[in-house]
């Protein structure tokens, strides 16, 4: 078995040009992506998560080759995958796919299912329409949880939830070995939105794809993913275990995101309330086209120290076993035994009592 990761995004970057006007200084570059490093092998789910221009579908749209990148590499069995040619365009298409968050859009409105899903099978495969392609869309069908009716049935007369399933099937039919979801189930209701869960889950069970699962929602996230990496500004601020990650995460801003997600219980939902409070909730994150030389989140942060104004830190192992950028783990305090919610809670006592 080889050594190198299935899929791999090593160090990437991504900035996209400032557009000149005439008669005014070309602006900056907007640094969307800013040395990202992940892999994700068979059967298994790395989850992207991150407020919104955060830079998640910048890194998407970089592996799909839909932008240039600045620098890095994205591997897919040893192959860099920037580098495929026009020629082998099909063959990297039928291997990654991509699952987006507005299927009524994605989805062409004109045809059937048996077009939609059928026509990829055709364009990869050769079946030509007839009944073969048919019997292979409608086991795509099944295996997305749909009955055999939707072979005849036009997006505008399906639900969200079923749309997405749609586009699901026909990612499927050209048998991927990766699939990026970019906000697959952000539109869906709450119910809907596990029931395409479970689909996708379903799915990798049964075939062994991949998936580069992306979200701004952490608890979503986490229920699908086996490792979740946390972006900020273009930064993996932390990458790990998803369940460790979770519960017990030891970046900030992770524990900022957690703290925002709504919990049933009161007491729990309390709890979260004044930690939300103890970020800088009002201040606005930098421009990604003039970052600090800092730590990007140090406007935000409750435990800033002067060496996170000055310097971007360094990725480090954190206590999950993962990565961590922050500089409360390297250079900074002794957190001495306390997570960092402990410190940040504590952090905030001591400072109400000045
Ligand atoms: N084509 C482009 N030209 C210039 N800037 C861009 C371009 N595409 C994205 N950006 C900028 O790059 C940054 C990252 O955007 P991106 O869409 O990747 O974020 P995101 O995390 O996917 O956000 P969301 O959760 O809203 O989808 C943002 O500041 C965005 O404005
Ligand atoms: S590096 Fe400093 S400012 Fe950034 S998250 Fe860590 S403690 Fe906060
Ligand atoms: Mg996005």
């Amino acid at each position: 078995m080889s050594d190198k990761p299935f899929f791999s995004v090593d160090d990437l970057h991504v900035h996209f040009a400032g557009r000149s006007r005439l008669f005014r200084p070309t602006p900056p570059p907007v640094k969307a992506v800013n040395g990202i490093s992940f892999s994700i092998e068979p059967h298994r789910t790395f989850g992207l998560v991150g407020e919104s221009g955060s830079g998640k579908s910048t890194v998407a749209r970089a592996i799909l080759q839909l932008v240039d990148i600045q620098s890095g590499t994205i591997t897919l069995d040893g192959e860099d995958v920037t580098k495929v040619s026009s020629g082998d365009e099909l063959t990297f298409r039928s291997r990654v796919q991509a699952v987006l968050q507005d299927p009524f859009s994605s989805l062409n409105q004109v045809h059937q299912t048996r077009t939609i899903v059928g026509d990829a099978i055709t364009r990869h495969f050769g079946i030509n329409a007839g009944a073969d392609r048919d019997e292979e869309v409608m086991t795509l069908l099944d295996e997305v949880g749909l009955s055999r009716e939707f072979l005849d049935r036009y997006p505008y007369e399906m639900s969200g939830g079923q749309r997405q399933r749609i586009s699901i099937a026909r990612a499927l039919a050209v048998k991927p070995e990766l699939i990026i979801a970019d906000e697959a189930t952000s539109a869906l209701d709450v119910s809907i939105q596990s029931q395409v869960i479970n689909v996708l889950k379903r799915v990798q069970a049964d075939t062994g794809v991949a998936y580069l699962f992306i979200a701004h929602d952490l608890e979503v996230v986490k229920h699908m993913s086996d490792e979740v990496g946390v972006m900020y500004l273009g930064y993996l601020v932390e990458k790990g275990d998803a369940e460790k990650i979770y519960n017990g995460p030891t970046h900030p801003y992770t524990e900022m995101l957690i703290a925002s997600i709504p919990m049933p219980n009161p007491v729990v939902q309390a709890e979260r309330r004044s930690l939300r409070q103890s970020f800088d909730n009002d201040a606005e994150p930098p421009s990604p086209a003039s970052l600090p030389p800092g730590c990007p989140f140090e406007n935000r942060c409750p435990v800033t120290m002067d060496i996170c104004r000055e310097e971007m830190p360094a990725p480090t192992i954190g206590h999950h076993g993962g990565e961590v950028r922050c500089h409360l783990h390297t250079s900074g305090p002794e957190l001495g035994g306390e997570s960092v919610v402990q410190f940040i809670e504590s952090t905030a006592r001591r400072s109400s009592t000045v």
